[in-house]
């Protein structure tokens, strides 16, 4: 009888405010803001409350496991239509025998919202985000989100809590591998990026999911780079560096905002009306929903900001956070909090009428189980050209760090290889954290990639070499300093001897980097770099491979390997992409996202420093005493943001600037001095010289992703304006100051040709 009834009444709403639904074409936003108040009419306030309160499945936890986290106890609420989302619940039938509990036997048959973490792909691999960024290319990154999106949204998905847009700029953070890394303007491009691949053209096309833009805001800023830690952050940061990439999201369209665990300047994310109600739905008009991180609403007690559950939730509700994760505090407590007039039923009104927004633009009301299509999944995940794609996002990722006497690239003639190190034959760490259904040792090894690459004729060999430290899996802590053993050198260094080439992977686990996984070593671990220098005794001829989620400390890697490509966690496709570039199928064009430090100690570190009254005057230090730099380490990068070499030379040159009305032309040219086509990314920086507020000493504005031929010259235009040469002042007013500034433009954030200019707005 109750599924009757509540067939009745959709069917009732769909026909009063419905047309005809087209698959792919929203409807238009005041056709679901009827049937949305149509909708609400009927609703009950315990109803309503429902619709913010999400649950984890018992499939996976992603989070710490509530302890009354009874399933029995979710189903029936689910029916009573107490749950509006639920996370973790993994297949098209599971989703499908989920749905079915809340449409069939709840009052209203309210669909409900499943949502999964889908960092770096569903169940192929891209490239971690991270990686991803090193791409510098924007349909590479939207490509990746597009094969994530279909495999998810083919396994039932609606939503995912990607993308991490937290601006990072401590490598020794487990999370920079989330991160498009430390620049604002770099992570603003691949947000954008990443919400247009997952969500599309139309939110109602069922290949697509509706993205989360996450954590709002300064996760990325965690003291020491440790996990969950205090953010105290100034204005200027939060307006100019953090902010950024958040509202190219929400201009993106970003369907959904996540708040943060960490506190701002005393005040937790989560309970931040500044942060939510003023900025991202005041200023910024977001008209989306915000949810909470999993129980961050109930942490608010444990950061002392809230009494109690209760408390915690008037705080998050009343500060714009709309959806509850796992906290179960709006579940409990809303209705009584309502009652006592301590939050306003308009707040919890507002939050529902922008959940089931969301529902109807996935078209859920029209068909709730449009995303659980069984033949479809099986049809989609791991399809072939989702592999294929993930091989040309992977192969845009590599960032080629050195190749000094051009050792690079291998040529498929060579008769010998020894490709040693754990890492070279891992089937599963280059799948990375974070990563969905991926099968465990699903990956194409580096070890496999060479082997394919080459005929029969060439000899490949294997030796582990080193033990590699495993990081944390499993969520169990353990103390990650495992020192290593020598078995394993013998038999490499007698591979190495007798092999023209050594390919040699050196790195990380995989789950040395993640959630929780903060380091204070970013080092190489174990003996990893002493088994290397053992094999440059031996042959010199050695090509590294990295394979990490973080910027490593590496300053000895760097001076004595001839050459190092820069791998990443490279996904499903790892081997066969970074064979690609080894034997120069695909030319390198990827850059540093983040800036590489000589020393764990020079962290945070990122190449848009301010000046300092005492500035560093060149690369390592002036020779005194009274100037900003360390004493026992260099205070520049090893590697700076946006390096990266190719198999071409690019040089640069006929560097012009004329400034317009409230702006500049910037125009350079860059010639390929070589003989073999590549792909430059040709970097514009900006200085305002004398602000009334000290600015960087360069900061990315703008930048091209160009295709030369060999011997070609190619002019390359940037028109700038207020935007690119302004900054966030108090009050989040944004406006460019007259007067002097330098314009650099080059291949790196250090290599730069300069040229001042003045100019008014
Ligand atoms: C906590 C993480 O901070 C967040 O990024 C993730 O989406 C949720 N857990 C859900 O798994």
């Amino acid at each position: 009888m109750i599924r009757y009834l509540s067939l009745a009444i959709i069917m009732a709403i769909i026909s009063v405010s419905c047309q005809p639904s087209v698959e792919t074409n929203t409807p238009s936003d005041q056709t679901i803001s009827d049937k949305v108040d149509s909708l609400m009419s009927l609703m009950t306030l315990t109803e309503k409350i429902g619709q913010t309160n999400m649950y984890n499945g018992t499939w996976e936890f992603t989070g710490p496991v509530p302890a009354d986290n009874g399933s029995q106890e979710k189903a029936e609420q689910i029916k009573n239509g107490m749950v509006g989302a639920m996370i973790n619940v993994l297949s098209a039938k599971a989703t499908r025998e989920a749905q079915k509990m809340a449409v069939e036997n709840s009052r209203l048959g309210i669909p409900l919202l499943f949502g999964y973490d889908v960092i770096h792909g569903y169940k192929t691999m891209l490239p971690v985000p991270l990686a991803q960024a090193a791409s510098w290319n924007e349909s590479a990154a939207r490509q990746g989100a597009e094969i994530a999106a279909r495999e998810a949204a083919s396994a039932g998905q609606h939503w995912t809590f990607s993308p991490m847009i937290d601006v990072s700029r401590d490598g020794r953070w487990g999370r920079i591998m989330e991160s498009a890394g430390e620049d604002p303007y770099l992570s603003s491009v691949m947000a954008r990026a990443w919400v247009q691949g997952y969500q599309g053209e139309s939110l109602a096309d069922p290949a697509t999911i509706a993205a989360c833009a996450k954590h709002f805001a300064a996760y990325g800023f965690a003291e020491a780079g440790r996990d969950y830690n205090t953010v105290d952050i100034s204005d200027q940061t939060l307006f100019n560096v953090v902010f950024p990439p958040f509202k190219a999201a929400a201009d993106a369209g970003v369907a959904t905002f996540m708040n943060a665990f960490n506190e701002i300047n005393g005040v937790p994310a989560t309970g931040s009306t500044f942060l939510q109600r003023d900025i991202l739905k005041g200023a910024w008009d977001f008209q989306g929903f915000m949810v909470s991180d999993w129980g961050s609403i109930g942490e608010m007690v444990t950061h002392g900001f809230a009494r109690d559950n209760k408390h915690a939730a008037e705080l998050a509700m009343n500060a714009g956070s709309d959806m509850d994760m796992e906290s179960r505090a709006f579940e409990r407590e809303l209705e009584a909090l309502i009652t006592e007039g301590k939050v306003d039923v308009v707040a919890l009104d507002d939050a529902v009428r922008r959940i089931l927004k969301l529902k109807y633009e996935l078209g859920l009301f029209e068909d709730p189980y449009r995303y659980c299509d069984e033949e479809r999944e099986k049809n989609t995940l791991l399809a072939r050209e989702n592999l294929k794609g993930a091989r040309e996002v992977a192969q845009k990722t590599m960032v080629l760090l050195k190749n000094e006497g051009n050792v690079l690239p291998l040529s498929k003639e060579v008769k010998s290889i020894a490709v040693i190190g754990q890492l070279a034959a891992s089937k599963d760490i280059p799948l990375g954290n974070w990563r969905g259904q991926a099968v465990s040792n699903s990956a194409v090894s580096l070890l496999e990639g060479v082997q394919s690459a080459l005929s029969t004729q060439s000899k490949v060999s294997f030796a582990e070499g080193y033990v590699l430290s495993k990081g944390t899996r499993d969520f169990i802590h353990e103390l990650d300093i495992q020192p290593g053993n020598e078995d394993g050198f013998p038999e490499a260094i007698r591979l190495a001897k007798s092999s023209e080439v050594v390919i040699m992977a050196l790195g990380e686990d995989c789950y040395q980097t993640g959630e929780g996984r903060s380091q204070a070593d970013i080092g190489l671990k174990g003996n990893q770099q002493q088994l290397l220098m053992e094999i440059l005794k031996v042959n010199k001829n050695v090509v590294v491979v990295l394979m990490n989620g973080r910027p490593l400390a590496i300053p000895e890697v760097m001076d004595q390997a001839p050459a190092i490509i820069e791998a990443w966690f490279a996904g499903s496709e790892a081997g066969n992409a970074i064979a690609d570039v080894i034997f120069g199928d695909y030319n390198p064009s990827g850059k540093l996202p983040v800036s590489f430090p000589y020393h764990v100690g020079q962290e945070p570190l990122h190449y848009d420093r301010k000046n300092t009254g005492r500035p560093v005057t060149n690369e390592f230090d002036n020779g005194l005493v009274f100037w900003s730099h360390y004493t026992d380490a260099p205070t520049e990068a090893l590697l700076p943001f946006g390096f990266g070499l190719s198999y071409s030379s690019f040089e640069y040159s006929y560097f012009s600037i004329t400034p317009k009305e409230k702006g500049a032309t910037i125009t350079v040219e860059v010639t390929n001095s070589s003989n073999v086509a590549g792909t430059e990314t040709v970097q514009v920086y900006v200085r305002d010289m004398v602000a009334t507020v000290t600015q960087p000493i360069r900061r990315l504005v703008d930048f091209q992703q160009i295709e030369i031929s060999a011997g070609e010259t190619r002019k390359v235009t940037f028109d700038l304006s207020e935007q690119d040469f302004g900054f966030y002042h108090k009050n989040y007013q944004f406006y460019a100051e007259d007067g002097a500034f330098d314009v650099m433009v080059g291949g790196n954030s250090r290599d730069l040709l300069s040229m001042g200019v003045t100019l008014s707005f």
